[in-house]
């Protein structure tokens, strides 16, 4: 009997872990619910070449994110200005060479701004394909080479002594760096560039008093209004002007920029590549509810959720979703078809149920016609594959065994993907390394 009562208690328990109230972690409790067609027009009419796609469906897409999900940014000020503080100092044992910028957004220096790192393969001929992603800790974080300018913004603070007062110390040095491994990337004759996400808004919830959006402020605007742009606009803004920085910088191949994000900057790295088409290819690591995963499938974190936890992610419109997915005039697979026809690869991790995994392969597969129309491969499975075994088209997938995390397995495969699509031979990055 009391060990009937014990296994009851355990059989509970487990149930109570796996499924907290109110969080559907269980397929049967999936909800039946209806994508809304990314090859149809709100006026009903069906899109069936590109011409049609780029010039009537794609821009009425992206105005409904823009609109009802991530808010509209603005254009950047042409007061916008680069200053390089560090032109190029080998680094990393030869293998780099270190490159600091920071971009001034109107162009003062007692104004928000971006320190921007940027390590090139000291030894590949150049311009070089490259891959840019915000950082979560600190440009300082990524690796332990004491040349990185030690970040200078507010930041969460940490349970060690990583963080004081809300600033980085130099015990931060390298404390990201199993996310970043910088050594492989180079060697594979990529460049990597990163900046601090908080540098462009701290992320907390401050009725967007600081970061970029006051610069943008009408006269007596005090905060955005409903469909302006919270703070995962305010980042995807940010890489695009890194990217502005890019174009300047003849080393670095700004045709040839992969933008990569992990988890809320997952969300942020496919909405930066769904704006900005100069984005040559996009990758989402983990990036769940509001990135890759669809909403309507409510599975793990919701839009209720998100918007309750974080309410200043996404645009003031996009409260009024709350447990209403199926009002929202898109779902996260035309978030993906935005990027088409340039490749994009999704990644889950199998115990990330919270991010729903099944949730971000449908996009994936739901993404697949508008790149088919396009011309491309597309996506080519159309079930789940097993865990570590990704397929590569023109877009990409993954499940990968553990957690919620981006590790160097993954970079293998981002890696992989992108020597496919950006031409560049393995025997050509091999010679360079050794050269
Ligand atoms: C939370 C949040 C997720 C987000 C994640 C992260 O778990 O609910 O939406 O992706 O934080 O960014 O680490």
């Amino acid at each position: 009997m009391r060990y009937t009562t014990f296994c009851v208690g355990l059989l509970l328990a487990g149930i109570l872990y796996a499924q907290p109230e109110g969080v559907i972690y269980d397929e049967s409790k999936v909800p039946p619910y209806t994508l809304p067609d990314p090859l149809t027009l709100i006026s009903g009419e069906k899109v069936r070449d590109a011409k049609t796609w780029f010039e009537r469906r794609r821009p009425e897409i992206l105005r409904l994110f823009e609109s009802e999900v991530y808010g509209k940014c603005p254009e950047p000020l042409p007061t916008m200005r680069f200053q390089v503080v560090e032109q190029g100092t080998p680094a990393l044992e030869g293998l780099a060479i270190r490159r600091q910028v920071v971009i001034l957004f109107n162009g003062r220096e007692d104004g928000p701004q971006a320190d921007v790192l940027i390590y090139l393969p000291a030894k590949a001929r150049r311009p070089v394909p490259a891959f840019l992603g915000l950082n979560f800790t600190g440009n300082q974080s990524v690796h332990s080479d004491p040349g990185i300018r030690l970040c200078r913004s507010w930041m969460r603070p940490s349970k060690g002594p990583e963080v004081v007062n809300n600033r980085a110390t130099e015990a931060s040095r390298g404390i990201a760096a199993s996310r970043w491994p910088v050594e492989r990337i180079l060697s594979r004759g990529y460049a990597l560039v990163t900046a601090y996400y908080g540098d462009i808004d701290p992320d907390y919830d401050d009725g967007f008093q600081n970061g970029v959006h006051p610069l943008f402020y009408r006269p007596g605007q005090t905060r955005p209004e409903p469909d302006e742009w919270g703070s995962i606009g305010a980042w995807a803004w940010g890489l695009s002007r890194i990217l502005d920085y890019l174009e300047t910088d003849r080393d670095v191949d700004a045709r040839r920029v992969a933008v990569i994000g992990h988890s809320r900057l997952g969300k942020t790295a496919l909405w930066a590549g769904a704006r900005d088409q100069r984005f040559a290819l996009v990758i989402s690591n983990n990036s769940g509810c509001g990135g890759a995963a669809l909403s309507r499938r409510r599975f793990g974190e919701t839009v209720r959720r998100i918007n309750t936890s974080f309410p200043h992610w996404f645009c003031g419109n996009f409260k009024k979703y709350n447990d209403r997915e199926d009002e929202l005039p898109v779902d996260q697979h035309m978030l993906i078809a935005l990027i088409a026809p340039r490749p994009v690869y999704v990644a889950s991790a199998e115990e990330d149920l919270w991010a729903d995994p099944r949730g971000e392969f449908l996009s994936a597969l739901h993404a697949d016609p508008v790149y088919k129309l396009l011309g491309t491969e597309g996506l080519p499975v159309r079930e789940m594959p097993p865990v570590n075994q990704p397929v590569m088209g023109t877009i990409g997938y993954h499940i990968r065994s553990g957690k919620h995390d981006i590790t160097p397995w993954d970079w293998e495969q981002y890696l992989t993907f992108a020597d496919r699509h950006f031409k560049l031979s393995r025997a050509s990055a091999r010679s360079a390394s050794q050269r």
